[in-house]
């Protein structure tokens, strides 16, 4: 709620002041140039005059990417990026290790994920595929909510020694309602009491009907332990993102989103984030949610520094002024004065935020990735 001067309006606008002064007379009100007037009657001026209505402090002052679209030239085609999902321990680390070869499970405090893990694979036909691992502990659902919206393809893990639980069916609704594609990872296959049938039927019961039940959702019988079904399923994402043509252009300024942030003790406060277009690179300054900074160095998942990273690639991003909010874009800025005038904007907005009724809703974080 903000007022605001005639003139400052008028100039806004760029009509004369004295138009306005003329209209607010018409209106009931007498007022001089130098007078503000209040934020909705300055909205009916300002549609009076026929000018679209923006709130003038955001858009002078804020980044908003998710709306500008790259000229079509400019696309190349980009890896997926991949959200295993599924009920707690029905083995989506397990399936995620087996299919980048490493070992993450282990190093798990309790097996369980405690946070958005964000991993790249390169296929036997050098084919890019981005994963990002999401807890199955109740707790985190809001977090999984998260990754499903910067997500291309979720794939659904359900052990076939289980069945249908709980967050599997959250799962299930989360990726309609994000109308995301969906493949069935029926996992544990190797498992004597494994009933890989019995899965494909429970799953007529939450309208997820796949192939083999003449449906359309993919389905293929896995095993992280034994890596039976893994290249079926490699398979499968590189099929169904072949069907999305997913492009967006690498040579720009970078915009990012941030799948998780952390104050790290040696390092400082650090990000990973998953570049939506663009090419993110070392010295760029930038502004992350409520938080400006200059990238001082990017690591890839496998602990590497690396110089530069494109579109669909996650990468860990040192040099923040402080912590972002997972969800959060991280959008690179020409220079420090830009990028610290809106990330000051935006902590101002914040504080304004948190004096006033603020209802928390992370399905706004919808994915530019487009
Ligand atoms: P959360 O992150 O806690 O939700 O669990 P998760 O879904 O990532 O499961 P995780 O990969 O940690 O696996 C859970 C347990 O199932 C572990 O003990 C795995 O060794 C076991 N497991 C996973 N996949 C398989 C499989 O294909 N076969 C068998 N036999 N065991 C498996
Ligand atoms: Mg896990």
């Amino acid at each position: 709620p903000e007022a605001i001067t005639v003139q400052e309006l008028a100039n806004r606008m760029a009509e004369k002041g004295a138009d306005l002064v003329k209209s607010l007379f018409n209106m009931g009100m007498m007022v001089t140039v130098n007078q503000t007037i209040d934020q909705d009657t300055a909205e009916l001026l300002v549609e009076e005059f026929g000018h679209n209505i923006t709130r003038v402090s955001e858009s002078d002052v804020d980044i908003d990417t998710s709306e500008d679209q790259d000229p079509e030239e400019t696309l190349k085609p980009r890896p997926p990026v991949v959200t295993i999902m599924g009920h707690v321990d029905h083995g989506k680390t397990s399936l995620l290790d087996a299919l980048r070869g490493a070992n993450v499970v282990k190093g798990e405090a309790g097996g369980i994920t405690q946070h958005i893990g964000a991993y790249q694979i390169t296929t036997k036909n050098k084919d890019k595929i981005t994963f990002l691992d999401t807890p199955g502990h109740a707790a985190f659902t809001q977090m999984r909510q998260r990754g499903a919206n910067v997500t291309d393809i979720v794939i659904l893990v359900v052990a076939a020694d289980d069945g249908i639980m709980p967050q599997t069916i959250e799962a299930i609704n989360h990726t309609k309602a994000a109308g995301v594609p969906m493949i069935v990872a029926i996992n544990k296959c190797d498992k004597p009491e494994a009933n890989p049938q019995k899965i494909r039927e429970r799953l007529l019961e939450h309208e997820v009907v796949v192939e083999a039940m003449s449906g359309d959702v993919q389905d293929v019988e896995v095993s992280a332990k034994t890596g039976a079904g893994l290249d079926e399923l490699i398979e499968k994402i590189l099929l169904q993102a072949e069907l999305m043509e997913l492009k967006a252009n690498p040579d720009r300024l970078a915009d990012a989103t941030v799948i998780e942030a952390k104050l790290d003790k040696g390092r400082g406060p650090v990000a990973t984030v998953l570049v939506n277009r663009g090419t993110l690179k070392v010295g760029d300054v930038f502004v992350a949610g409520t938080q400006s900074g200059r990238v001082r160095a990017l690591i890839d998942d496998r602990g590497q520094q690396i110089k530069q990273a494109g579109p669909a690639t996650p990468v860990e991003v040192l040099g923040l002024g402080g912590v972002p909010q997972a969800g959060d874009s991280l959008t690179v800025v020409e220079n420090e004065q830009r990028a610290r005038e809106v990330a000051s904007f935006r902590q101002q907005r914040e504080t304004e935020k948190r004096t006033t009724l603020a209802p928390t809703n992370f399905d706004t974080m919808f994915s530019s990735l487009k």
